[in-house]
């Protein structure tokens, strides 16, 4: 593969304005519009940030015959918009992938934070590890954005036997796992930018050299002095980064900060969920981030965005050479988010949540100003269609759709896909 990188040999890899500034909605990049299921297995919940529970290969991890997911979650009565600011962690499983049941809270009290944001589950010998993000502090009178990364241990996954049921439930010991430390990654009182972050804990472990690897967003420090962004103040405070820790003894719960793997300095802010899906001595790096978080001068999209390296701690190289890999339509520029993309056989499969529709502005802001019951329902809060990629090195192509949350096990089939002819902006759900 050829990796004409230029981020100047050191590390971490940047992924640089010259790079960005390719962005683009082309048909390789551009999801189909999707529209309302026809029915919403997550009725009555406010679904986002979603992942699968997998094993230490990264595998969906196949429980008794059942997958399970664990989405940031509320009740849908609340405004979408307030979610983040009460988010708990839920669980659902599925026998066929594809219809979900709500199983309950991951946890009965006891996480840090004053709300749980996104994360990673592993299961992993018949115990499960849940790596999640602890946002403000428990039981704080006003919301505070400090954001820690938390683990919890010692809680079950069982399938009750002839109940058609899966229950998670135990006594779990949490733990705050990390904390940035100012020199690799940004604290919370050195940050200017508009959105601090430390979070999002997804465990890798390394096919190749089996090394035990937590990686996370984060933030670069970037002082004023640092000259970095040619000295503008405003560049310099997007800096956003993709973190990553290491376990040497290989225990989930015991972790060591390391270099992030790729920064955005100048670039963009928020990288948001960083996960890694490995293919024949390739590492796909993949994060999700918002238009309005690309740094004055460049415009990107509420996307999907990924890059490669033949190792996991790079140089990594931005797919299709700016970085863009699935975006949104531009007449439903929110319409999903949050993407999450998993290998089945030669392709790439990418589940995220339904977000607004049946909305196009300029960013989200617009949306707190139309009435309550507009808020409501524009707002999606279940799975969106999962999309199919085709990886060709560090190039990639949109495919096709499944079903909403549709999320296929390596051992099932996916359905042929249809022809591409006259594919415009709009098109049906699954072709
Ligand atoms: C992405 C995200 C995550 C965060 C969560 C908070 O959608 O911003 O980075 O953990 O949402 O709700």
């Amino acid at each position: 593969m050829t990796n004409q990188f230029s981020h100047g040999g050191g590390r971490p890899s940047a992924w640089c304005r010259s790079q960005a500034a390719g962005l683009e909605r082309v048909d390789r990049t551009l999801a189909p519009i999707i529209y309302p299921a026809p029915s919403d297995p997550f009725d009555g919940w406010h679904i986002w940030d979603t992942w699968p529970v997998r094993n230490r290969d990264g595998t969906i991890a196949d429980i008794d015959g059942y997958r399970v997911i664990v989405s940031l979650t509320t009740a849908d009565t609340l405004l979408p918009g307030k979610r983040h600011d009460v988010a708990e962690l839920h669980y659902f499983y599925s026998s066929d992938g594809r219809r979900w049941t709500h199983g309950g809270p991951v946890f009965d009290g006891g996480a840090f934070g004053s709300r749980q944001w996104a994360g990673s589950t592993l299961y992993d010998d018949g115990d499960l590890y849940v790596f999640y993000t602890a946002t403000g502090s428990r039981g704080e009178s006003e919301l505070t954005y400090t954001q820690r990364i938390a683990g919890a241990v010692g809680g079950r996954v069982t399938v009750v036997p002839d109940g058609d049921e899966v229950t998670i439930d135990g006594d779990w010991r949490h733990e705050v796992l990390l904390e940035p430390d100012g020199t690799f990654y940004e604290r919370e009182d050195q940050s200017r930018g508009m959105i601090y972050t430390f979070r999002d804990p997804w465990f890798f472990e390394n096919p190749e050299t089996g090394e035990t690897t937590l990686l996370f967003e984060a933030n670069t420090p970037v002082p004023p002095e640092s000259g970095r962004c040619g000295g503008d103040p405003v560049q310099q405070e997007f800096n956003g980064s993709v973190g990553m820790a290491i376990s040497e003894s290989g225990d989930p719960m015991d972790w060591e900060l390391r270099e992030p793997l790729v920064d955005a300095v100048c670039v963009n802010q928020e990288l948001e969920r960083p996960h890694v899906a490995y293919r024949n001595g390739s590492y796909y790096l993949f994060v999700s981030s918002h238009k309005h978080t690309f740094a004055p001068g460049i415009e990107g999209f509420d996307g999907l965005y990924g890059f490669v390296g033949d190792d996991l701690r790079g140089p990594y190289c931005p797919l299709n050479g700016h970085g863009l890999v699935a975006t949104n339509p531009a007449n439903a520029p929110f319409q999903a988010y949050s993407w999450i993309a998993y290998l089945h056989r030669e392709e790439l499969l990418v589940a995220s949540f339904f977000n607004y529709y049946d909305y196009v502005g300029e960013s989200l802001d617009g949306i707190a100003e139309l009435p309550e019951s507009e808020q409501l329902r524009r707002f999606g809060g279940t799975l969106a269609p999962t999309l199919r990629i085709q990886l060709d090195g560090d190039r990639t192509r949109i495919l096709g759709t499944l079903d909403h949350g549709h999320l296929p096990l390596p051992s099932e089939s996916l359905p042929e896909l249809r022809s591409f002819e006259g594919r415009t902006s709009r098109f049906v759900d699954a072709y």
